[in-house]
């Protein structure tokens, strides 16, 4: 085997991963995803944008005095008051790093900055030396950088690293390069600029034309030292480079890249579950690396090998990520000891309270259910991590409905102590007519974007899980539900969505809607 070539992971599920749609997060959900990153073993965590609102900060913030063991990065523009607002979140960081970026690329220059190449370069140089007076360990960023050229590129990062960068990041921040172009690029860099070698190059792609990870990896190939990457490459519209495919390409490859990373591949899959849990953005089924069906085999022939020599029809083994080694886990007589040993083979870390909880749920989930998966525990698991400060709880419904005929919906729900039921007789089906009651009883409308049902496990008294996707003046909020009675789970998962409407939009309580007190 070949030496290897530490590639430095740079994660930026809570930075850019967060500029998803409707993918926002709430502090605790934040730190809790920054603990799990460090579990993971990701070199660099990226927590925020300190500048872009008091949320961010105060997560960047909580981040950097609570992460060890990673480096925690901060994003700037190029000027002063992102700059020391950065530094601000990020001073008690073990190890803090200043993320400065300016946009370089002719389009970018003309209509968005009106900045010629000499302001340019001045601007990027004052962000640099304004970062490197905070701390050691600056990265500049080129926005745009696939887009510039590449003559341009060389002296802005020249530039850059005289005025102390330590990583130069190239991005390709609108999906636009391909695996030749990118690492063309690196090459040039490499054999252009004279000091190129007093930093690390790195690469951040986004995915637009569903190369990120390609030309991630052929930028690597070419020479860069650092991967931007986010779990389950959540990003910015079609997203940024998935971390579990990259980092899996190059150990998986090795023969190929002559790369490895310091990430502790068995809990990628953990670390997925719980990033689509709290941001709602749900990975789908034939997912690369982090979905059951990537080592699911349908065929006949593929089975039939695959049950003669594993290594036929399977390059990695599951377990290697992180899925359990069987699924099958407990029922109605299993003990306390044995679901804290599953929830630890699972990767996730509940304390007391939480453990007693996700007991007490699974108890009344064996009584609905014969059999339960792991995935059935994983989302009880998650139930309890999903930080949704609960202003209203969902209770229960009664329905009367039919074909062509208006459906007749009463809900029940709970704020603080006081129990309401409300009824409706309008709307399209029972789901509609149960929303409606919903957004009555709290006082938020909204518009449904999405409305998703998958089933958890297996079986026809498998659990529904419903994901819901809101918008509520322009922004988007995303709702989850969970029950084996697929109605209740939509209206759970509604309410979770309306609840984040009110503590991220930190709407005031709503006046109680004329409904019966019950
Ligand atoms: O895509 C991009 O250009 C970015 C920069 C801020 C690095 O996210
Ligand atoms: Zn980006």
């Amino acid at each position: 085997m070949s030496a290897s070539r530490r590639i430095t992971i740079f994660d930026t599920t809570l930075r850019d991963g967060e500029q998803s749609p409707g993918a926002s997060m709430n502090i605790k959900e934040k730190i809790e995803v920054a603990q799990a990153l460090v579990k993971l073993g990701v070199d660099v965590i990226e927590a925020g944008f300190p500048i872009a609102s008091p949320g961010d900060f105060e997560a960047v913030r909580e981040i950097a005095r609570s992460a060890e063991g990673s480096v925690i990065c901060g994003l700037a523009r190029c000027n002063e008051q992102d700059i020391d607002r950065a530094w601000e979140a990020l001073q008690e960081a073990r190890h803090a790093r200043i993320h400065v970026f300016l946009a370089t690329s002719a389009i970018h220059r003309e209509f968005k900055l009106r900045m010629d190449k000499k302001e340019t370069i001045a601007r990027a140089v004052a962000g640099v030396e304004r970062a490197a007076g905070y701390c050691r360990d600056v990265e500049f960023s080129p926005e745009d950088a696939a887009r510039t050229e590449v003559d341009f590129l060389c002296e802005v990062v020249e530039a850059a690293i005289a005025a102390g960068a330590t990583t130069v990041n190239i991005p390709d921040t609108v999906g636009y390069a391909t695996p030749a172009h990118m690492a063309s690029v690196i090459r040039t860099l490499r054999a252009r600029v004279p000091n190129i070698d007093r930093a690390v190059i790195s690469i951040h792609c986004h995915d637009d034309l569903g190369l990120a990870v390609a030309n991630s990896l052929a930028a690597v190939e070419a020479g860069a030292g650092q991967i931007e990457c986010t779990i389950n490459g959540i990003g910015e519209r079609a997203g940024n480079c998935s971390l579990e495919e990259v980092v899996m390409a190059m150990r998986v490859r090795h023969d190929v890249y002559h790369v490895d990373s310091g990430i502790h591949s068995e809990r990628l899959v953990p670390t997925s579950r719980l990033v689509a849990s709290v941001t709602g953005i749900q990975v789908q089924r034939n997912k690369a690396i982090v979905d059951r069906n990537a080592f699911a085999h349908e065929a006949g022939i593929h089975q039939d090998g695959f049950l003669k020599e594993r290594t036929t029809y399977e390059i990695m083994r599951p377990e290697d990520v992180g899925f359990a080694k069987t699924d099958l886990v407990m029922g109605k007589h299993s003990g306390r000891a044995a679901l804290a040993d599953r929830v630890r083979t699972l990767g996730y870390q509940l304390n007391t309270e939480q453990l007693q909880t996700v007991f007490d749920r699974l108890k009344e989930l064996a009584d609905k259910k014969k059999e339960i998966y792991d995935s059935d525990l994983a989302v009880l698991i998650e139930q309890q991590i999903r930080d949704v400060p609960k202003l209203w709880e969902f209770l229960g419904y009664e329905i009367n409905a039919a074909s062509n005929q208006k459906p007749r919906v009463t809900v029940r729900v709970r704020r603080g102590d006081e129990a309401l039921s409300h009824p409706v007789s309008q709307g399209d089906g029972p789901i509609d007519a149960m929303f409606l009651a919903l957004e009555q009883v709290t006082g938020t409308s909204v518009v449904v974007k999405d409305f998703q049902v998958h089933s958890v496990s297996m079986g026809k008294d498998a659990q529904g899980e419903v994901t819901v996707e809101v918008e509520y003046q322009g922004q988007l909020y995303r709702g989850r539900g969970v029950s084996t009675d697929t109605v209740e789970a939509s209206g759970i998962a509604f309410l979770d969505a309306l609840n984040r409407v009110g503590t991220l939009a930190n709407l005031p309580k709503p006046p109680l809607a004329p409904s019966a007190t019950v």
